[in-house]
């Protein structure tokens, strides 16, 4: 199956591949069932890792990078996307601009000094920061302005879920399943965080390809809490582009909204919990934007017998760690003191 995706080009950007598949022991005990693993793309290497780096891998590979010398992207003030980005950038050695939007009102030190955006900075990226709302004319201005410059810039859309930078989960589908293999067990679920939906849509069509029935939960972190169609759009794109005559209908995707609480960046008691449990019992950071909610999205499909005690969920590790720094604030207890 590998080679339908080796007729793509990929820049290689992840250090260590496969990312690991490993089991959470401990949190599966405390909740009684449920054979927990997971899948470590926190650990994709580059600029503290995370899923943006498959994507771009895919992402990039299908152009032309010779006719540019400046990757241009978006997101939140805190994106690991934009960091992601701009490390990638530094490593191919092209410029990098970020239009950073401020999305909520956190204007603690930390948030806006640490985390991501300390990194964007070490990697030499231009930050520009505007209003909500105000991305989509930014990025405009920004790349006439490059090109009168004599710049060649290529824009990369948010969360690089273009339908090639969602073949790099086709990809960790295939990892994933043939880890499973080797440890002698098959996978009933996984669940991830949904944003910008290239992930879930890739892994939705990596295990239609493999002809696996396995469940893909993708749990939101901020409105809108349905994502099904964007999810949809993106898979019939990637499998028109693999000739894979899809199976799913839109209405089968799943996209959970139970753990949005305040919205996006905001985090809910559940999400601290999980943050708590992950590092305590199995070792494992998680941040508190996206991976954190999707981690109490799991837990809560356990505890409410969803996933069955005798099923086997993979949770899918997105990366993100960084922004544990930038919300030191809200997180550190000794801040609370
Ligand atoms: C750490 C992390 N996890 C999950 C996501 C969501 O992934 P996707 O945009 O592919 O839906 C993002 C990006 O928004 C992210 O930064």
């Amino acid at each position: 199956m590998k080679h339908l995706l080796d007729r793509f080009n990929r820049v290689p950007l992840i250090s260590v591949a496969p990312t690991p598949l490993e089991p959470m022991p401990r949190l599966s005990s405390l909740l009684g069932g449920a054979r927990i693993l997971i899948k470590r793309d926190d650990l994709t290497g580059l600029a503290f890792g995370g899923n943006k780096i498959r994507k771009l891998e895919f992402e990039l590979g299908h152009q032309d990078l010779e006719a540019y010398d400046t990757l241009v992207t978006s997101g939140a003030s805190q994106s690991n996307h934009a960091r992601a980005t701009a490390a990638t950038a530094a490593r191919l050695g092209k410029h990098c601009e970020l239009v950073l939007e401020r999305r909520i009102r956190d204007s603690s030190r930390a948030y806006r000094l640490s985390g991501n955006i300390l990194i964007d900075h070490l990697y030499g990226a231009a930050v520009h920061h505007v209003d909500e709302g105000d991305v989509a004319d930014k990025i405009d201005a920004l790349v006439a302005d490059l090109v009168k410059r004599g710049r060649r810039p290529l824009v990369i859309p948010p969360g690089a879920s273009t339908t090639h930078g969602a073949l790099g989960y086709v990809r960790c589908a295939l990892e994933m399943a043939a880890q499973a293999r080797a440890m002698g067990v098959s996978i009933d679920h996984v669940v991830l965080s949904v944003g910008s939906g290239g992930s879930q849509a890739g892994l939705i069509a990596g295990f239609e390809l493999l002809g696996l029935p396995v469940t893909v939960w993708g749990i939101c972190h901020g409105p809108p809490g349905d994502k099904r169609q964007l999810v949809f759009d993106i898979l019939q794109n990637v499998a028109a582009t693999l000739a894979l005559k899809t199976e799913t209908r839109a209405c089968e995707i799943i996209t959970e909204s139970g753990q949005i609480g305040a919205g996006y960046g905001h985090i809910t008691p559940a999400a601290q919990e999980a943050m708590t449990l992950a590092a305590s019992l199995d070792g494992v950071l998680l941040d508190p934007v996206y991976t954190a909610k999707s981690m109490a999205g799991l837990i809560q499909l356990v505890r409410s017998g969803l996933i069955a005690p005798h099923e086997t969920v993979a949770f899918l590790h997105t990366g993100g760690t960084p922004a544990i720094f930038a919300y030191a604030n809200s997180l550190s207890p000794l801040q609370r003191r």
